[in-house]
């Protein structure tokens, strides 16, 4: 049977018929950003409202996008909204940082994320999996959305922190997953602001937070300094080394862990969710299932020795682009114009909010055959598909994800080790949703059945 007669179409939010009466697209929307977007958006190339006196652009035009992202970048900044959010937990780390500041930074790390650096990450990848492993070693069942996040968490620490998970701070963990499915979620209030320090009352609950997380993450960088030298260089000591060209200063204390902090929260969170997404539709796709498990048994995780070794896998590398085109970790990229500027047609001013979603872009009528289909085969032959535009789970231009092949590379190891030894299905035929506010997270957490094999 071919992969178009068995087409699987796995659960998303049911789209409206029409544009949503402003009442009820901001309460669905709060609760859930891709569950607004009417079946017109997935047909359109650009597309304009008013929503709450702010004027925004939805756009899917592959060479608008480009203009946006890329060519005239500077034009455009972070919004307010997504700053108010998350800046309380990655200061002025790389992901808000703009301008000069940014370059200078982006320069600074990018050794730490080259192909042959992550390369060099592959022994804790695997030692990440070999740790879930251990965890499911005897259960018939778990939670594997909760063993992700410990597993990429794990991944980070050990490939960028160079801890282990005996020497780690496992509240990281639990202070994200709280922060993310409370305060870290951005509200009406974030959507009237003006700046970042509009209503300023409604922020305590994010400060609240702050201090724990900087906390941890404050121990992370003193055990460095406290004389422990890893076996090998890592991103801690990337940022150690960082001198300023012009006066050789080092980064300062608070440079430092805004920079942890930025890269723990936007390792770990993301990938976990891919693994989460990548399971759950091979666990509703027994065949392709059994299909990548024959190929990850035929090159065993355990004799991955470098990034060349992964070459094998190429039914598994398929899903998770796959995965990545139907349930992106990240749903929407907001960019917020600083000055004039024409895109796909249309006039654009300071202040315009673009949404640039990759929810909408990857399930687009135009760009997709099959849109709603779970098609691995799609991908086939493509080791990186995001060169069209109609493709873009990392984001586009000079921003673009600085960790994505570091995220590829650990979610091929994580579920070679998973999918080496168990066969995984769902206990329960309730259908999971994707619901996007920070990352597209499950709608809950469903028991995957182990099974041996
Ligand atoms: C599946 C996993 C991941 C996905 C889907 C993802 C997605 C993205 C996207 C879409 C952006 C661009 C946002 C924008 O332009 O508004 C981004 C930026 C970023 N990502 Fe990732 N990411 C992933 C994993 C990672 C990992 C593993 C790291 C680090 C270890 C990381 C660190 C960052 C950073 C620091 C930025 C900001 C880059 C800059 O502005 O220069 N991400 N990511």
């Amino acid at each position: 049977m071919s992969d178009l007669a068995a087409a699987l179409v796995p659960p998303a939010p049911a789209v409206p018929a029409r544009d949503l009466p402003l009442p009820i697209f901001l309460f669905s929307f709060l609760r859930n950003t891709i569950s607004t977007y009417p079946d017109h958006a997935f047909e359109l190339l650009v597309g304009r409202a008013r929503v709450l006196g702010i004027d925004s652009l939805l756009l899917n035009d592959p060479e608008g996008v480009r203009r946006v992202l890329v060519e005239a970048r500077e034009h455009y900044r972070r919004p307010v909204s997504v700053i108010r959010a998350i800046r309380p937990v990655v200061g002025d780390g790389l992901f808000l940082a703009e301008g000069e500041v940014w370059k200078r930074q982006r320069r600074s790390l990018a050794p730490a994320f080259t192909p042959v650096a992550v390369g060099e990450l592959i022994p804790h990848f695997q030692a990440a999996g070999e740790g879930l492993l251990r965890r499911l070693e005897g259960r018939a069942g778990a939670n594997l959305s909760m063993e992700f996040h410990t597993t990429a968490l794990d991944a980070v620490l050990r490939a960028l922190f160079s801890l282990t998970p005996e020497d780690a701070d496992r509240d990281v963990a639990l202070i994200v997953r709280r922060y993310i499915a409370g305060p870290g979620r951005p509200n009406l209030l974030d959507g009237l602001a003006r700046s970042e320090d509009d209503f300023a009352f409604a922020g305590a609950s994010r400060r609240r937070f702050r201090k724990p997380w900087f906390a941890a993450v404050d121990r992370i960088v003193a055990e460095r300094r406290s004389g422990v030298q890893p076996a090998r260089r890592d991103l801690l000591a990337l940022l150690l080394e960082v001198r300023d060209p012009e006066t050789g200063a080092p980064l300062s204390d608070a440079e430092i862990r805004d920079q942890t902090a930025t890269m723990l929260l936007a390792g770990f969170e993301t990938t976990s969710r891919l693994l989460f997404w990548a399971s759950y539709l091979l666990a509703l796709d027994l065949p392709t299932q059994a299909r990548v498990r024959a190929e990850v048994r035929a090159h065993p995780v355990e004799a991955v020795a470098g990034s060349a070794d992964i070459e094998p896998w190429p039914a598994l590398r398929e899903v998770l682009l796959e995965t990545l085109r139907l349930y992106p970790p990240i749903a929407n990229l907001l960019r917020t114009a600083v000055a004039d500027d024409e895109v796909a047609g249309e006039a654009i001013g300071p202040g315009t909010q673009v949404w640039i979603s990759p929810w909408v872009i990857h399930r687009h009528r135009r760009f997709w055959d099959q849109p709603t289909a779970f098609l691995p085969s799609r991908f086939r032959g493509q080791r990186s598909p995001w060169t069209g535009g109609a493709f873009m789970p990392f984001g586009m231009g000079p921003r673009i994800c600085i960790g994505a092949a570091f995220a590829m590379t650990e979610a091929e190891m994580v579920l070679a080790s998973l999918l080496g030894r168990y066969s995984i299905g769902l206990d329960s035929r309730r259908r999971v949703l994707p619901v996007a506010n920070v990352t597209t997270r499950p709608s809950f957490e469903p028991t995957f059945s182990l099974e041996r094999s």
